[in-house]
């Protein structure tokens, strides 16, 4: 099979490229060449997605059999549409990784790929959505997207993926990083919320295999409900680490006094609570490895010293919580507890 991967050097898309050459595809790579070097065994074609002349240019190296888009991160729907007009000729189906923010309300029942989306037209500017929430930003950009592929290719060419947290080796964000270096610091440690709060984050090597193999369609791409708990993920990156420390698990109510941010000091924190429906994913061949292995894994990559990936463009420094205020909120719990 012939695969073109928009992006494929960093994270998600490296991890689709790795699958892709294991399983004997021919993989050319389409990115600006910036942010880390091609993997060896593809074709690195060098090309800024605004830039309607180079993906004139990246045409000429069709066909392929399957376009797979993970660098859309930041693009908005007209690039997205111009891009994808200009491949539909040389490729036969268009997989898009999107992302559960394109759901509008979050409420406590399951998300459906049926549920509400943002209504973001296939041909919006960044002027769509530039002021909102950098969360809502990104729903409807993605949502746009969503609809720019699939008004250049059609339903029937189309596979759309909306992933949630997506770990595992190579994760620039810092999200497991965190825990594991935390857990690997010892002590006590900052928990938050109920120990068993569902979670759903995914192998980003999970997500590459469906993405490579998916069929056309809409599909949720996190880990099951019911896959794991919060208690569940700390406890891995204790056993990864080797129990060096203990978990104080806090009350909602403590952490908002101290206005502890979600999803950046305690990341993963708030997840998606376990309401993202999974069953069209799973019927259609995704198939998820334990949260403890993802863990692991991590902690393995990370002991070798992380690759470059990590390094060039990190987020890790805006993740985690300071420690003489973790140690604050800690004495806190602890006299009143
Ligand atoms: N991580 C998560 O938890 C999560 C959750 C839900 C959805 N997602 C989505 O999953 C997708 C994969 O994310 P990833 O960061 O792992 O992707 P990736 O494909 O591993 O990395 C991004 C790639 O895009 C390229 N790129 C960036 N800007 C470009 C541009 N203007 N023109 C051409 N290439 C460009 C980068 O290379 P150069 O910089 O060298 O150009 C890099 O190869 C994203 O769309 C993200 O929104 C991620």
């Amino acid at each position: 099979m012939h695969v073109l991967l928009l992006g494929g050097t960093w994270f998600l898309g490296r991890a689709v490229a790795r699958h892709a050459l294991a399983n004997d595809c021919e993989v050319t790579t389409f990115n600006r060449g910036q942010s880390t070097p091609y993997l060896p065994g593809t074709l690195a074609v060098h090309g800024d997605r605004a830039s309607a002349d180079d993906f004139e240019r990246l045409a000429r190296y069709g066909p392929w059999d399957v376009v797979i888009d993970t660098s859309a991160s930041d693009t908005a729907p007209r690039h997205v549409l111009a891009g994808a007009r200009a491949l539909a000729e040389v490729t036969d189906r268009y997989v898009y990784v999107s992302s559960v923010s394109v759901y509008r309300n979050w409420g406590a029942g399951p998300l459906t790929e049926s549920s509400a989306t943002y209504d973001t037209p296939a041909d919006a500017g960044p002027e769509y959505y530039e002021g909102l929430d950098p969360a809502e930003q990104d729903g409807m950009r993605k949502a746009g997207c969503e609809r720019a592929v699939t008004e250049a290719f059609g339903a029937d060419r189309t596979t759309i993926l909306r992933p949630g947290s997506i770990l595992g080796p190579g994760e620039y964000i810092g999200r497991l990083p965190w825990w594991l270096r935390r857990c690997a610091r010892g002590g006590e440690i900052l928990a938050p919320r109920e120990p068993d709060r569902p979670v759903q984050p995914i192998d980003a090597r999970d997500v590459a295999a469906f993405a490579v193999s998916a069929p056309a369609g809409v599909f949720n791409v996190t880990a099951p409900r019911g896959h794991a708990t919060m208690r569940d993920l700390l406890t891995a990156c204790l056993d990864a680490t080797g129990y060096q420390g203990r978990l104080v698990w806090t009350s909602e109510e403590v952490l908002a006094r101290h206005g502890v941010r979600g999803r950046t000091e305690l990341p993963l924190w708030p997840g998606t609570d376990g309401v993202v429906d999974v069953s069209a994913a799973l019927a259609a061949g995704l198939t998820c490895r334990p949260l403890d292995r993802t863990v692991a894994d991590t902690w393995a990559w990370l002991r070798d010293g992380a690759d470059s990936v990590a390094g060039q463009q990190s987020g890790w420094e805006r993740h985690g919580i300071a420690p003489d205020k973790e140690a604050a909120i800690l004495a806190e719990v602890g006299l009143s507890g």
